[in-house]
């Protein structure tokens, strides 16, 4: 593992492999950003003329790597534009585009702009998820991550380390093939997490989700080899007042079943978990972080195949606390799925509800890759969570649930059909869909995350390709919105 240190001396930090600076944009050319002078002294204030040299402009993401020749103990200077005035996502980004720069490298120093608490833990955060690699399934030479990373300023890298373990756990998982990551081991995983985090945890079978009436995890999964499971976990504080309960969407392959996905889509149906596998990150950091509050969560785990025991497209299923839905589209599951946990999580009384799913492909539609579109039952909810991933440093639009949607939902024999005749807004649908098993009265709000949890395009930032950990920072800041009762 990567271990990471805290120093306010920075004179010590040019004794690294590397040392990185941040440039930032200026009327005269590139200029050294702050956290640099001892490198700009050391380079007898040669520093900006080099990287002007170099082509470097100060733009967020640009890498410019100068060697030292000497000059410090560090060989060589890594230099990452921070764009114009960088708040923390800024230096997240930065700080994670240096080190995937630096991947092979043993000891780094980061000495970018850390003048307060807040813009040091946003370094370490950046830090330590760019130098994040899943190397499971690679035979032969790889790139080492990064073995020693250093962040020169004042503060302390605890939360960061949170976070950055909770967001490598649910990479991992969303990267691991859904040959070795089916509902079972999923569970197993989630038991294991909880052991070590000191969370309670329940996990229901295939038999148990049959009889105790889970139509929905049940009929989704009843087409695979691999039975489903449905997994609660709690944290509890004593002085808490609050309950927050999350449910995550985590088909573990999702082929469409019966309605069979076309080929080209469904390559990265191994991602489908990504919204339990951010529930399981939060409760993880959760434990570690100690918010006062008590937050339970639910993982909602099935595979999605076609055989001879799948469902029908026409099939009627009853979902937990009795409603049926008729089953058109057996690769509608994820509502299906989080429909049974939705009714679920209502008998631990909770005062809000968010669940995150990897839902609707028509949210790529919407929002395109990176943004997590929020849907809720109250106004006030869905504009605090979408301030809540703000300050997480994560891409989100508040989106509405128009009523008039319901009515394509209705259903010739059933109480409401899982797809609709109307074509258009299919992520709204999804979410109009859900609020049907909200139970009554509890404040909830919707993440659909399709596109986020999943990086098909080239690494950016602190963001690999594969899985991404979404949202997990956004679920952590509004189970501690709850506790401060901001939210
Ligand atoms: N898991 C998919 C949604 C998805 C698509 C996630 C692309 C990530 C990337 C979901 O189960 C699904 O198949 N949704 C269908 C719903 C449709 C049948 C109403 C979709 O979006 O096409
Ligand atoms: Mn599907
Ligand atoms: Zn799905």
């Amino acid at each position: 593992m990567t271990s990471l240190s805290l120093d306010s001396a920075p004179t010590a930090a040019l004794d690294a492999d590397a040392i990185v600076i941040g440039v930032v944009p200026a009327d005269a050319g590139p200029r050294p950003a702050a956290g640099a002078e001892e490198v700009e002294r050391a380079l007898d204030g040669r520093l900006a003329s080099a990287l002007q040299a170099l082509g470097a402009t100060g733009k967020a993401g640009e890498v410019t790597k100068l060697p030292t020749l000497g000059a410090v103990t560090a060989p060589v200077i890594v230099a990452v534009g921070l764009g114009d005035e960088p708040g923390p996502e800024e230096l997240r980004r930065a700080a994670g585009a240096a080190l995937r720069a630096l991947a092979g490298t043993a000891r780094v120093a980061v000495a970018l702009p850390a003048g307060s608490a807040e813009e040091t833990e946003a370094v370490a955060l950046g830090a330590l998820l760019g130098n994040y690699s899943f190397g499971a399934y690679r035979t032969g030479e790889q790139k080492s991550p990064v073995e020693q990373i250093t962040i020169v300023g004042d503060g302390d890298a605890d939360r960061a380390r949170t976070l950055a373990d909770a967001i490598t756990l649910v990479r991992d998982m969303v990267n691991t093939p859904p040959s070795d990551l089916n509902p079972e081991v999923f569970a197993e995983t989630a038991e294991r997490v909880a052991a070590e985090a000191g969370l309670d945890v329940e996990v229901l079978d295939e038999k148990a989700l049959v009889e105790g009436g889970y139509g929905g995890i049940a009929g989704v999964g009843q087409g695979s080899a691999n039975p489903p499971r449905l997994v609660r976990l709690a944290y509890g504080h004593p002085e808490a007042t609050k309950t927050l309960a999350l449910v995550g969407k985590g088909i573990t392959f999702d082929s469409g079943g019966l309605s069979l996905k076309p080929s080209e889509a469904m390559d990265w149906m191994k991602s489908d978990m990504g919204g339990a596998a951010a529930v399981l990150g939060a409760l993880q950091a959760l434990a570690a972080l100690r918010p006062k509050v008590n937050v339970i969560g639910y993982l909602a785990l099935a595979e999605n195949m076609p055989s001879g025991t799948a469902q029908r497209p026409s099939d009627v299923i009853r979902i937990y606390g009795g409603k049926t839905v008729e089953v058109l589209n057996t690769d509608a599951e994820g509502r299906l799925v989080m429909a049974d946990a939705l009714v679920r999580c209502g008998e631990d009384a909770p005062d809000l509800i968010v669940d995150i799913a990897t839902l609707t492909g028509a949210q790529l539609v919407a929002l395109g890759t990176r943004t997590t579109g929020v849907m809720a039952n109250d106004d006030d909810v869905r504009a605090k969570v979408v301030a809540a991933a703000e300050r997480a440093g994560e891409p989100s639009w508040g989106m509405p649930l128009p009523a008039d949607l319901r009515k394509g939902l209705d259903s010739a024999v059933a109480d409401i059909a899982n797809i609709s005749g109307e074509r258009w807004g299919g992520m709204l649908v999804a979410g109009v869909f859900l609020k049907e098993f909200v139970p009554d009265g509890v404040r909830w709000a919707h993440l659909d995350i399709a596109g986020p949890s999943f990086n098909k395009g080239e690494a950016y930032g602190y963001t690999p390709k594969g899985g991404t950990g979404a949202a997990t920072r956004t679920l952590v800041e509004i189970a501690e919105d709850l506790a401060a009762g901001t939210l």
